[in-house]
């Protein structure tokens, strides 16, 4: 039997607890010069001024001159859950400002010395407040202008494993310079000063976002600026690109904003980056600050205890718009034509015009032509329905030099079908009506070669049909969609515990890429279809080499489970080297692979296209 003197549970007080909420929301200097920041920008300030000392460990001050506080407003200020920013529960899925957990400064001051002055415009009087590790002074007059300064001295004073865990003062200063990259890029239109100790780091005035950009990161980025600016019924975006030349072999100047709220998102990072990788190479990184609208309700601010990272509704359309935008952006600039075509929601309507990608035996897309379904996505409308070719593409992106003496009659050999891209695309493979011009030649069973009006170039036909298949399955795990050939007798298979383990945890994704397969007792399973794009017959060996190579890949290229996977079974389903490939399969590869989102590198980033101008073969013949 219990008696009360058991009982353990009690509740923390006021002091501890706030302690405890600071740990989460103030991490390092930096967390306070954003939380700062973000009140003196929520105050409607246009000119704030962030002065810290030994890199925000003996002091981070910010100043600003929005609206101030009142005098009986300043202890609340201090207190957890006290908020002049939200007050209802719908409030919470509406926010339009930076702030509203009302928990902040209740943080800060618990682990900090923080001395508030502030006075409103219109007041007489100003104030000011002290309040060390949760104890208050009172609030006492002061001469000060209108706004408010806040400083906050020795952080962590009564925290020593934080103040442990602190990096050197580079690496807590570069954090403090990121924080406020953030909010000047946010805010053009405010004016930002930083200090470091006496040394002035930033003085921006007040201006465009793109004047903004060239006074935090250098006059030679403002040449090299790409925008973009689109809209749709769920998703606004503006902003900046930057030329790939520009890109850099750190990461740091990828700025993602959404309703003028910095945030970091893995997956849009990795969109953008790959759509830069036909231009860059690996391990380089171009600035863009982008700048997300969504309705308020449509996003979650709230999911991280530093508001680092927030949560769309939407994430996929999101997404998806990203990558439209972004790609026609750069191609705009680059002057490659818009081979994603279609901006986001435009839905494709009807068929294509490509007729059947057929490989004798590794490959057959009977029920639903590889074409026909590789269309599905947004990206690919335009393309396809323009009947645009790989050939075409390879033109624009290596125009004639004006030197084209390969002996072509004007308009260049590939004209004929351009004309008619209908003709070459319902080709049967016996039917040889091809243009010498127009011709793909077969090297060594290995690569696929063609030419364009100013050169040649070779395609791997194995990193080739691994990039189709792997962008083509990567959006059936998307768009759940997936294209399945039933088998005529459904296969029983034995695995090992393991792999059967493993298949387990993967099956959901396996699915959405086309297989149809149902757990059994005893690791054995009862696999009912394959995707499409795969030959029926082989089913075992197939899933156990995908979960084998899922398992162990260790590649150059960081991929999520689903890519990995994705990756496993594209390696699998790829026509091999030594495959021999006739003229109607190698044009319906270029066209696909032309037609990928990213043509030019297979998904582990090694080349699919080695592209030789002329003139380098004329120089070899001097
Ligand atoms: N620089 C400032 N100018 C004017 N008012 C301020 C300033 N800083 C804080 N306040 C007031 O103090 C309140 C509490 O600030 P605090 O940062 O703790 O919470 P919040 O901004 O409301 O929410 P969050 O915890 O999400 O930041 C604010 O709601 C605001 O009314
Ligand atoms: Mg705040």
């Amino acid at each position: 039997m219990s008696t009360t003197t058991d009982n353990v549970i009690h509740v923390l007080s006021n002091e501890l607890a706030n302690k405890i909420a600071a740990g989460e929301v103030v991490e390092r200097p930096a967390s306070v010069v954003k939380e700062l920041l973000d009140n003196a920008i929520d105050s409607g300030a246009d000119s704030i001024r962030v002065l810290v000392m030994n890199a925000g460990r003996s002091m981070v001050q910010v100043t600003d001159n929005g609206c101030g506080l009142s005098k009986d407003d300043i202890p609340l200020c201090f207190q957890r859950h006290a908020t002049s920013k939200i007050s209802t529960v719908e409030d919470l899925y509406n926010i339009h400002t930076l702030g509203f957990r009302g928990e902040a400064m209740a943080s800060i001051s618990s682990v900090a010395h923080v001395n508030l002055k502030t006075k409103r415009v219109g007041d007489e009087t100003g104030w000011e407040y002290d309040i060390r590790g949760g104890k208050p002074s009172d609030v006492i007059p002061a001469a000060t202008e209108p706004g408010t300064t806040v400083s906050v001295k020795n952080l962590f004073f009564n925290v020593p494993a934080r103040r442990a865990f602190l990096k050197t003062d580079a690496t807590e200063l570069r954090h403090i310079i990121i924080t406020v990259q953030q909010a000047a890029l946010a805010h053009p239109e405010i004016s930002f000063e930083l200090m470091d100790d006496k040394e002035s780091i930033y003085k921006l005035p007040a201006s465009s976002l793109a004047d903004r950009i060239a006074g935090i990161f250098g006059k030679p980025y403002k040449a090299s600026l790409i925008p973009v600016q689109e809209s749709t019924s769920v998703v606004g975006l503006k902003g900046y690109l930057i030329d790939p030349k520009m890109a850099k072999k750190n990461r740091g100047e990828q700025f993602l904003f959404v309703n003028g709220r910095p945030f970091m998102h893995r997956h849009l990072n990795y969109i953008i980056q790959s759509v830069y990788s036909t231009w860059i190479g690996k391990e380089q990184y171009p600035f863009y600050a982008l700048f997300f609208e969504v309705d308020p309700q449509k996003v979650d601010v709230n999911v991280h205890p530093t508001k680092l990272e927030v949560k769309f509704d939407d994430e996929r359309s999101v997404s998806t718009f990203t990558r439209s935008i972004i790609k026609r952006a750069l191609n705009e600039r680059f002057q490659v034509p818009e081979v994603g075509g279609g901006v986001f929601g435009e839905e494709i309507q009807g068929g294509g015009t490509s007729g059947a990608f057929s490989f004798e035996s590794g490959f057959s897309a009977p029920r639903d032509s590889f074409a026909n379904r590789y269309q599905r996505g947004p990206d690919r409308a335009g393309f396809q329905q323009s009947g645009v070719s790989g050939l075409e593409i390879m033109e624009k992106l290596y125009p004639s030099g004006g030197n084209d003496d390969s002996g072509n009659q004007q308009g260049g050999p590939d004209n004929t079908n351009f004309d008619n891209p209908l003709l070459s695309r319902h080709q049967k493979p016996q039917e040889k009506h091809y243009d010498r011009g127009r011709g793909f030649w077969q090297l060594h069973d290995h690569y696929v070669i063609s030419q364009t009006r100013s050169g040649m170039f070779i395609v791997d036909q194995y990193f080739a049909h691994m990039r189709i298949i792997y962008e083509k399955a990567l959006s059936s795990t998307e768009s759940g969609l997936p294209s399945t050939q039933q088998l005529l007798f459904a296969q029983s298979i034995d695995f090992s515990a393991s792999d059967f383990s493993l298949l387990k945890e993967v099956l959901p994704t396996l699915k959405k890429i086309g297989f149809n397969i149902q757990l059994l007792s005893g690791n054995s399973a009862l696999v009912s279809g394959v995707p499409a794009d795969l030959n029926m017959g082989d089913e075992k060996p197939i899933i156990e080499t995908i979960l084998q190579e899922y398992q162990s890949y260790s590649g150059p290229v960081k991929l999520s489970h689903r890519e990995k996977l994705v990756m496993s079974f594209a390696s699998k389903a790829a026509i091999p080297r030594g495959k021999k490939l006739s003229q109607v399969e190698m044009e319906a590869l270029i066209d696909q692979l032309f037609a990928c989102d990213n043509p030019f590198l297979d998904p582990l980033n090694r080349p699919t296209t080695v592209f030789i101008p002329l003139e380098d073969i004329h120089k070899r013949f001097k």
